[in-house]
């Protein structure tokens, strides 16, 4: 059946999504978590933290692929044992937070949001998932897998990819041959123009949803450079916040306060203030 679409927009959904997130790919790739990763500035603390949150975001992402697995909007896309993550994930999780890592794993705002935005569409409007799925996976298997070597390069990981499973898709042998094959299962889902429409939408939305993770990854590691950088004094360091971000990363060694002897030891303050009374009174007394 000819579908009806407006001049400017391509005829093919993966053509469409392509062009209509082509300026927030860019917004991501340039979001400063994303920027310092390329350069190969990514410690430890903050792959820990991300790849934390994709946990939580591929769990709920495949939970509600499962849930609609049969269902014609999304089946044509469903491909578990080439794409699902989830169980990467665990082996990495395991790997940097240790055998008790469900205890351990840090659940950051931006990640609960996005992850509560996958239950409502996969339970709500589970045609938009597809937007969801697109937006990981070809994601996954573009640019992740140049990430996948500076991480390995940067945190000095063993070459038989411990710890960045994730990245790693043993069942595709050919990462272009299965987006094309991906893209042209998108393109015989059926559509009206209006859900089309929604789910292009939805795509837009999908990556601001990462890119505010980003933006927020970047903020709690900032903000933990700053407690523990040792230029700036302990009482100008900032309070406001810190308990939620400590919650958030679990990781904690601190920097060691710089000691203030005064403000440390309440009984030496008082012994000072009250010799600094007797001498005034001594003096004044002298005087008369
Ligand atoms: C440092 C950050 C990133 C780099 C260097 C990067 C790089 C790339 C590259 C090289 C491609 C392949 C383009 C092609 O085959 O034509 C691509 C495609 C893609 N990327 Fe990224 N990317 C980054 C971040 C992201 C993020 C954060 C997302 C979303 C969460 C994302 C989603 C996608 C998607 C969906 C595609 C497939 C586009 C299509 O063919 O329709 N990318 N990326």
């Amino acid at each position: 059946m000819e579908r009806p679409q407006p001049d400017s927009m391509p005829q093919d959904l993966s053509e469409a999504l392509k062009e209509a997130t082509k300026e927030v790919h860019v917004q991501a790739e340039n979001a400063e978590f994303m920027k310092n990763f390329q350069k190969g500035q990514v410690t430890r603390k903050g792959f820990k933290l991300v790849m934390a949150s994709l946990y939580h975001i591929y769990v709920a992402l495949e939970e509600e692929i499962e849930h609609n697995k049969e269902n014609p909007v999304y089946a044509p896309l469903y491909f578990p044992e080439e794409l699902h993550r989830r169980a990467a994930l665990e082996r990495d999780m395991a790997f940097w937070y240790g055998p008790r890592w469900e205890d351990a794993i840090p659940y950051t705002q931006a990640t609960r949001r996005y992850v509560r935005r996958l239950h409502e569409v996969g339970r709500k409007e589970p045609e938009l998932l597809v937007a969801h799925a697109y937006t990981r996976y070809l994601g996954d298997l573009s640019g992740g897998q140049v990430l996948k070597k500076i991480a390995q390069k940067a945190l000095d990981l063993p070459s038989s990819g411990e710890g960045v499973d994730f990245f790693t898709f043993p069942n595709v042998a050919s990462a272009t041959k299965f987006k094309q094959l991906y893209r042209s299962r998108m393109n015989t889902l059926e559509m009206t123009p209006e859900v089309r429409q929604r789910v292009i939408e939805e795509a837009k939305a999908a990556f601001l949803l990462n890119i505010q993770l980003f933006e927020e990854l970047q903020e709690l590691l900032g903000q933990d450079a700053e407690d523990q950088s040792p230029s700036q004094a302990p009482g100008l360091r900032r309070r406001v916040g810190s308990g939620a971000r400590d919650a958030a990363l679990t990781e904690t060694p601190r920097g060691k306060p710089q000691p203030n002897l005064l403000s440390q030891a309440p009984l030496l303050r008082w012994v000072l203030t009250l010799s600094f009374v007797v001498a005034t009174v001594a003096v004044g007394l002298y005087v008369m």
